[in-house]
């Protein structure tokens, strides 16, 4: 290793570090700066000058300094030991560090990715003899008590396994050795690098058929996610952008959760780091951490790991993903990426564009969100993965026009419009109806079990947003002219769309059964409150008086529908047969009228 390359320091610019010598350098390249070893990565080239964007704090250094090129771009280990850890954004795990360095983590430490101690109990899958190739899984770990880390051929290796056996293993000991067509012997072990800016290779692309059911009634009803789709959340502070984000990261059905906590302040760095690890899985009640991993770097983090961060998630999302697991990320907030972005950008001096953003802003976010996917993995077993990604985005202000936004929407399929004046009256999760747009909705079609109701619900959410369109123009009449003004059939319409709001995408994170919706509780309850407006119309045409019709103490029931438990779900049925009875009780005394 005595070859590796030696530069100078000749300039500090904040994260942005100036070498000369570094001829022969490759971009991307990691390099150690300084006398305390400071992990950087080069990110400009010109003849012998390297630009280096750094890690970490690079208070002290200064010219003449050395600079090491270790002569691999940035990557990250993958093995068992990853779920449950907490990262840094280039996967130096935090508690490790605080262990290690107390407290405050100092400067060019190298804890590794993956713990080389521990030793992990391997279940071989394959037998010796069996011919083996890049995505093979030849193994198994019980890694935590919710997720079984698939073993697999690392990249580049082939041939036949000679020897395999079950036992403790660390991660850098030798499970398996396979020999290659040539007679070459290749030792197998559970940990294997991958650069991070470099998607991991997978099969064939799969249509995004397959709905991420999430829980939550508005995203599922109207604005869903499919498995290896991607989202974003934009919306001003205070909208309710982390509470999405956790309640997706609890509810649906993914096997693995990657986290990437970018704070929005200083002080949000005790909240990525305190409210995500005690966060409870609801299916099995342990901890959400036994099938996810989090990166937190929070805005007192030096920017150029949260620029890395981001990667650092992605590559490790994809890794279980090739395992053939459901897996999803969560950003929030990208816009704190980007700006990590635009702020190396200046110290490079590049030309910038908008808001001084660099111009590769939308290619870079489009190329992040390009990673997400439903794919057939390589290897045997055949299986397939995804990879959904929803990123939060705060735009300053809540401006929609932010150029981060705009980058993003260009690229992901579902709009989830925070928006502060829902927000402000407390209407949880504040998703606009009227500006969210999912375009996986077409292909989802399926997504129901039984057919029949698959069909009835794709009718009721046509029905219920065009209900919900119509309020929209009928509040600007009723603004100008009064309420008296509309005909009773209006009026109706306005009812059940407050009812529609009010009753079914109103949802309480933070209530017992409220925070959960099955996709059949959501098919019954949007059933409940169109049939109230259904028996509405008849009772209007029979004569009833719509003052009649809104008092009637059924929708007292069609608002509590929501807190009625999964498992007693008939009593929602039944709300309809109330509603029926009490309708013609309307009818009857129009009539004697
Ligand atoms: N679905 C929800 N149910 C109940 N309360 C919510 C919900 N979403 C947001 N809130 C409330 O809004 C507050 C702010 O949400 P948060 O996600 O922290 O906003 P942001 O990340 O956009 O700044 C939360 O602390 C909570 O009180
Ligand atoms: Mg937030």
């Amino acid at each position: 290793m005595s070859e590796k390359r030696v530069g100078r320091v000749v300039k500090v610019a904040g994260p942005v570090v100036v070498a000369e010598g570094m001829a022969g350098a490759r971009m991307y390249d990691v390099v150690r700066v300084g006398e305390i070893n400071l992990i950087g990565e080069i990110v400009e080239l010109a003849g012998d000058t390297a630009s280096i964007q750094v890690y970490e704090e690079t208070t002290g250094i200064g010219p003449g300094e050395p600079v090491l090129d270790t002569e691999a771009p940035l990557s990250v280990e993958l093995g068992p030991g990853l779920i449950e850890s907490i990262y840094d954004g280039i996967q130096r795990p935090l508690d490790a560090l605080v262990a290690k360095e107390g407290e405050f983590m100092s400067r060019g430490s190298d804890v590794p990715g993956l713990n080389r101690e521990k030793k992990w109990h391997f279940k071989p899958t394959v037998s010796e003899g069996a011919k083996v190739s890049t995505g093979d899984i030849i193994g198994e770990v019980d890694e935590t008590s919710l997720m079984v880390h698939k073993i697999m051929i690392p990249p580049k290796v082939s041939g036949t396994i000679k020897s395999i056996a079950e036992g403790d293993y660390t991660v850098t000991e030798t499970v398996a050795v396979c020999v290659a067509d040539d007679g070459t012997e290749h030792a197998v072990q559970m940990m294997q690098r991958w650069p991070v800016r470099e998607p991991r290779v997978s099969g064939r692309r799969l249509a995004p058929e397959k709905i991420l059911v999430s829980g939550q009634r508005v995203i599922d009803t109207f604005f869903p996610i499919s498995k290896g789709g991607t989202a974003c959340v934009p919306g001003p502070f205070g909208t309710g952008k982390t509470v999405v984000q956790h309640q997706l990261a609890k509810w649906v059905d993914a096997d693995v959760v990657v986290y990437v906590g970018c704070g929005e302040r200083g002080n949000e760095m005790t909240d990525v780091l305190t409210e995500f690890p005690e966060l409870k899985d609801p299916r099995s009640g342990e901890p959400l951490m036994r099938r996810s991993v989090l990166i937190a770097n929070t805005s007192n983090m030096p920017v150029a790991a949260r620029e890395a961060s981001v990667y650092t998630g992605m590559t490790l999302a994809e890794y279980f993903r090739d395992m053939g697991y459901t897996v999803a990320l969560m950003a929030d907030s990208t816009s704190r990426w980007a700006e990590a972005m635009r702020e190396i950008s200046t110290r490079l001096e590049e030309m910038p564009a908008e808001e001084g953003y660099p111009a590769y802003l939308s290619a870079r976010i489009a190329a992040f969100y390009e990673r997400a996917g439903r794919v057939q993995c390589l290897g045997s077993p055949e299986r397939e993965g995804g990879l959904s990604v929803i990123g939060a985005v705060s735009p300053p202000g809540g401006d929609l026009s932010d150029s981060v936004v705009q980058a993003t929407l260009s690229v992901v399929k579902v709009f989830w419009s925070l928006r502060g004046e829902l927000a402000y009256q407390r209407h949880f999760p504040a998703i606009d109806w009227l500006t969210s747009y999912s375009f996986y909705k077409q292909y989802l079609k399926g997504c129901f079990e039984d057919k029949e109701q698959g069909l009835g619900m794709e009718k009721m959410t046509a029905e219920a947003m065009a209900l919900l369109e119509q309020e929209s123009e009928l509040i600007e009449i009723v603004r100008l002219v009064g309420s008296d003004a509309l005909s009773p059939r209006d009026q109706l319409a306005l009812e059940t769309s407050r009812s529609i709001r009010e009753d079914y995408l109103h949802q309480n994170a933070f209530h017992k059964v409220d925070t959960y919706t099955s996709m059949e509780k959501q098919f019954e309850m949007l059933k409940t409150v169109l049939h109230f407006h259904h028996q509405g119309l008849e009772a209007i045409e029979a004569g009833a008086e719509t003052a009649d019709i809104f008092k009637l103490p059924v929708r007292e029931e069609i608002a509590r529908a929501k807190y009625i438990p999964q498992e007693e779900m008939d009593k929602i049925c039944k709300i309809r047969e109330t509603i029926e009875e009490q309708m013609k009780a309307l009818h009857g005394t129009a009539a004697s009228k």
